[in-house]
């Protein structure tokens, strides 16, 4: 008796944490599919007009290929400042401040800076 109680609460904790997996998983597909939405469209970031981007087709070549970006800048928050305003790294960058001019707005740079990170 005891121990089919045991077992019944071991195989709850068990789902429980299964569950939350599919979940953190989910979410993080869903962060995925929204940081490319904002770098893809072109009434977003619309990065792919000078930049190549993984899994982006059509880009333009004006800026570098977004890639190894966790090597070229120190932190996230440096990266996040860049993608605000560029213009303070680079005077005369073609690059549009996307945050300063609210084109983007912070956490949806957060979200691009996140998945960027990564590629
Ligand atoms: C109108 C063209 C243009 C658009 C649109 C643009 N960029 Fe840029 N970007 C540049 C240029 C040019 C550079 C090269 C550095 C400079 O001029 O400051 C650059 C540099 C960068 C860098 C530094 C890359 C490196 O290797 O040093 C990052 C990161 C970046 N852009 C992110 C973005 C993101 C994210 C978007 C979309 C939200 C975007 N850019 C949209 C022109 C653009």
């Amino acid at each position: 008796m005891f121990l089919q109680y045991r077992l019944s609460v071991l195989l709850l904790v068990s789902c429980i944490f299964l569950a939350a997996c599919i979940g953190s998983k989910k979410l993080l597909e869903r962060e995925k599919t929204d940081s490319k939405t904002l770098l893809f469209s072109r009434n977003k970031g619309n990065c792919l007009a000078c930049h190549v981007i993984e899994d982006g087709e059509l880009a333009g070549n004006i800026g570098p290929e977004l890639k190894n970006l966790s090597q070229k800048f120190d932190t996230k928050t440096q990266l996040r400042d860049f993608i605000w305003n560029a213009s303070v790294f680079n005077p005369k960058t073609a690059m549009p401040p996307f945050g300063k001019n609210k084109i983007l707005t912070m956490e949806e740079i957060d979200l691009i800076v996140n998945y960027l990170w990564k590629l």
